[in-house]
């Protein structure tokens, strides 16, 4: 139980590292007041562009790599459970993400943080979760639902690869329902039709 809380808080700590917020506040605003109000790439690509939405993907998926590497490369590399290890790893990151804090627990929906664990763990699921990821937001121009297809991807992976791991299986399925909670607003509009489409810009009033 002692090395689980070790990962979740190391976790918990790296994610807490907004990318999103540093980027907006970098151009003098915060993000969390515009677009979706969300501190995340989505929203820094359409109030920031595209070159802020790159760097807040980057950050927030490197910042869910690096806790999830220090579990396997240095604090416990040695323990037969790893894997279980590293997914907690990667749930405190993406909670850390979700919750920080220092920002009075407002943050994003942790998606990219979410691909940044899929990447640690196999590259070959971080493809596949970007070519699925793609395809939808090509064809339907809506982020979110992307996002809500490959979260939903992680604890079937997880299903076809360790078969018989509840424990795991039950981490992996936390991570969907983390964003399918932070995606409500997003779920509502998807179904009104109003959700937003990729590419739709917001002004911003500095
Ligand atoms: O990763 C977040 C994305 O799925 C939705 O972002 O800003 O449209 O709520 P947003």
């Amino acid at each position: 139980f002692i090395k689980i809380l070790i990962c979740l808080v190391l976790g918990y700590c790296f994610g807490c590292i907004s990318t999103g917020y540093i980027v907006g506040k970098a151009n003098k605003i915060d993000i969390r007041k515009y677009g979706s109000g969300n501190a995340g790439t989505t929203n820094a690509l359409r109030t920031l562009g595209w070159k802020a939405g790159l760097l807040t993907f980057l950050g927030d998926a490197i910042k869910a790599i690096l806790p999830i590497l220090l579990i396997r490369l240095v604090i416990f590399p040695d323990y037969e459970a790893l894997n279980l290890l590293m997914l907690y790893t990667g749930l405190g990151a993406v909670l850390g993400h979700n919750f920080p804090f220092w920002l009075h627990f407002k943050g994003g929906k942790g998606i990219a943080a979410t691909g940044g664990v899929m990447l640690a763990y196999d590259w070959r699921l971080a493809v596949a979760a970007l070519v699925v990821f793609l395809i939808i937001v090509v064809v339907t121009r809506y982020v979110s639902l992307g996002s809500l297809v490959i979260s939903t991807l992680l604890p079937i992976w997880i299903i076809i690869f360790y078969p018989g791991n509840l424990h795991m299986i039950i981490v992996g399925i936390i991570f969907t329902l983390s964003a399918f909670i932070k995606h409500r607003s997003n779920i509502k509009r998807l179904m009104s039709g109003t959700e937003n489409k990729i590419g739709q810009k917001v002004k911003i009033d500095k």
